[in-house]
């Protein structure tokens, strides 16, 4: 077996996987994100360290697994999350997320100080959820614990070197701080000279399937595993779902819909530019790349949306209502903007909204209008791929949005698009545990994995009445922003 540990916004996830690629036990535990002031999000590192090994401790309990049958683990990881350590990899404060959006005055004086060397380097504007905004957010703000900071690491980063005591960074995470050579895979001295970083703060690279170390014995104790468990680096977590999704070779697309949502596809040329309207990226195999778009809350929507007006009823029955609403929500329509956008509209302060509400309106309108705005939002990525010269005609739809069939029939009728769901979903841990194989030597390459691991479902097809309806209505969703901004 392989191990696939997925530290997400809200929860670890772990899988246990066969060498079919079948999951043959998994488990879930949560973990609180805080809120400390409006536009912050952070999380405590020793909450993640302490739900990752209660998760693997259940996974051993119930998959009833010997423990020398585990070949190895890695890791998919919320990105962009900023972890300072001291010289005794002691935590400094708390984790600054990737949603978190206090840093916007950070990323005006990297763009102003780098200007268009940000782009050619970094391959990416300057966004508040991205790494290297937040650690200048650090050292102007919290002056003292910054000149403790000794190493800084990505959440799973941090989770493996706890379970390791190795400091490492994948590229396809390190991508994602603003501090690397995203083409020429190294941290840039350009951008870190520019802001008076160390470049010892900067983790070793390595590449996602690398092997790095064995487990600590006291953590093997506490988990049920062998301290001779093999523990490879893992990826981001989008980087990981594209993965888990088969997204490998040049024209695939995958619609990821988490806490975030996010648009990718595998993009081969290292040298497109697409003026940094979509995000590029280093993917989990080497010269590989994706670009993507994000929508900031997309199931944080529609968890935002029950836990305020439908708290005491299960998804399920909130979503049961939807399918009876027609397409279009009888004139209601949502965007996703809760807590804030990043494409196409880089804009932390925007604010979501719901428009033409009605007296015949009952929740299923509003559950459903969520639903299409989150979609629409996701759509506007889809579009800016298109334009990049990408024929989008079928994505790999994972996440919770692959979850329900309402939705995976409205991605394919708001996308215009087929949509594939596969068989045993399992999102960016299947992408973790692919990593743990292919670096224990189950396969000659990960497209050789993925070939064994994963199989498509089902497929929606779009059905060109509603599709219709959706193209009307996207524009007049694509009015909304211009007129709330
Ligand atoms: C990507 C991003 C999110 C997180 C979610 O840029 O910020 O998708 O990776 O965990």
């Amino acid at each position: 077996y392989v191990i696939g540990v997925d530290l997400g916004t809200s929860a670890v996830k772990t899988v246990l996987v066969n060498r079919s690629g079948e999951v043959v036990a998994e488990h879930s535990e949560s973990y609180p994100l805080s809120q400390p002031k409006p536009g912050y999000s952070e999380q405590r590192p020793e909450d993640w360290v302490d739900a990752t090994v209660i998760s693997l401790k259940k996974l051993m309990h119930v998959s009833q697994a010997a423990p020398e049958s585990v070949e190895g683990l890695s890791f998919s990881g919320q990105m962009h999350g900023l972890v300072l350590v001291d010289g005794e990899g002691a935590v400094l404060r708390p984790a600054i997320l990737w949603n978190d959006t206090r840093t916007t005055q950070q990323c005006r004086r990297i763009e102003q100080q780098l200007q268009g060397r940000l782009l050619d380097i970094a391959r990416n504007r300057a966004l508040e959820g991205f790494t290297l905004p937040k650690l200048l957010w650090v050292q102007e703000q919290e002056p003292d614990i910054f000149a403790q900071a000794v190493r800084l690491l990505l959440p799973k980063d941090y989770v493996r070197f706890r379970l390791t005591g190795q400091y490492a960074m994948d590229y396809s995470d390190a991508a994602g701080t603003l501090m690397l050579d995203v083409a020429g895979r190294s941290w840039s001295k350009d951008i870190l000279d520019a802001f008076n970083l160390p470049e010892e703060l900067c983790p070793p690279l390595v590449e996602s399937f690398q092997h790095c170390g064995t487990l600590l014995p006291e953590i093997a104790e506490q988990s049920g595993l062998l301290s001779s468990t093999s523990v490879y680096a893992g990826g981001a977590d989008n980087a990981c779902g594209a993965l888990g999704a088969g997204i490998l070779e040049e024209g695939k697309t995958m619609c990821s819909i988490g806490t975030s949502g996010v648009i990718l596809s595998f993009e081969e040329r290292r040298d497109v530019d697409l003026e940094g309207r979509v995000h590029f990226f280093n993917h989990s195999e080497p010269d590989a790349f994706y670009v993507m778009g994000v929508t900031l809350a997309a199931g944080y929507s529609l968890d935002w949306f029950k836990k305020t007006f439908a708290p005491g009823i299960s998804f399920q029955e909130l979503l049961s209502g939807v399918e009876a609403v027609p397409a279009g929500s009888s004139g209601l329509l949502f965007t996703p903007y809760i807590a804030g956008e990043r494409t196409p509209h880089p804009d932390a302060e925007i604010r979501g909204s719901f428009i033409g509400m009605d007296v015949s309106h009952k929740l299923p309108h509003f559950t459903r209008a969520v639903l299409e705005g989150i979609t629409f939002s996701l759509r506007e990525s889809v579009e800016l791929l298109r334009a990049s010269g990408k024929d989008v005609n079928t994505i790999i739809s994972i996440g919770g949005g692959a979850k329900n069939e309402v939705w995976l029939q409205m991605q394919a009728n708001i996308f215009n698009a087929e949509i594939v769901k596969l068989a045993s979903e399992q999102g960016p841990a299947m992408g973790a545990a692919m990593l743990a194989a292919y670096g224990s030597g189950w396969f000659k390459s990960l497209q050789a994995c993925a070939e064994e691991f994963l199989q498509e479902a089902v497929r929606y097809t779009p059905q060109p009445e509603v599709v219709e309806k959706y193209e009307e209505l996207f524009k007049l969703y694509q009015d909304v922003y211009p007129q709330t901004q």
